[in-house]
């Protein structure tokens, strides 16, 4: 076994220590070690954005992306985007509001990659959503909710 590395990974505004193999992704950090269990496990090889957290503000797939390269970077993952139990995050309420989900397993990563499609300026239409969100599959196929969702939740996030 390879030894353990000590990292300190700053997530959802506070620092964690963990020891992991260098071979550690960072979706598997956040699920096994630190137990934030949000961001979900698909396909583990970068095909369905079930695992999309931020890293300093952009999207990145966790399974993609070992642990130990984002030590000290902001991580971000669907349980910070209400930090302290207040609001839903308008993307999170605009997603209830339209039923955005079936089974709900896509919705974490779809949720926070639609916060970074807003962000990003890539949810000026509904064509320009689909384009920026196809990343993110749904096999329940709750796809033109998905888009309504991120439209209105633009709407709410600019106002
Ligand atoms: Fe990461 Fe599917 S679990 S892209
Ligand atoms: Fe079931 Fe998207 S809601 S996979």
């Amino acid at each position: 076994m390879t030894k353990p590395l000590k990292l300190k990974l700053e997530v959802n505004g506070k620092t964690h220590e963990v020891s992991v193999e260098p071979r550690v992704t960072l979706l598997d950090a956040l699920r096994d070690h630190l137990h934030l269990t949000g961001s979900k496990k698909g396909c583990d090889q970068g095909q369905c954005g079930a695992c999309t957290v931020h890293v300093d503000g952009e999207r990145v797939l966790s399974c993609l992306t070992l642990a130990a390269q984002v030590e000290g970077r902001a991580i971000t993952t669907v349980e910070g985007l209400r930090p302290d139990g207040g609001d839903l995050h308008p993307v999170q309420a605009a997603f209830l509001a339209h039923d955005a989900f079936q089974c709900g397993y896509c919705t974490p990563g779809q949720i926070m990659s639609a916060v970074a499609c807003i962000k990003e300026g890539h949810a000026g239409s509904d064509a320009e959503i689909r384009e920026y969100m196809s990343g993110n599959l749904c096999r329940c196929g709750a796809y033109p909710h998905i888009v309504a969702a991120v439209r209105e939740a633009k709407e709410a996030m600019a106002s």
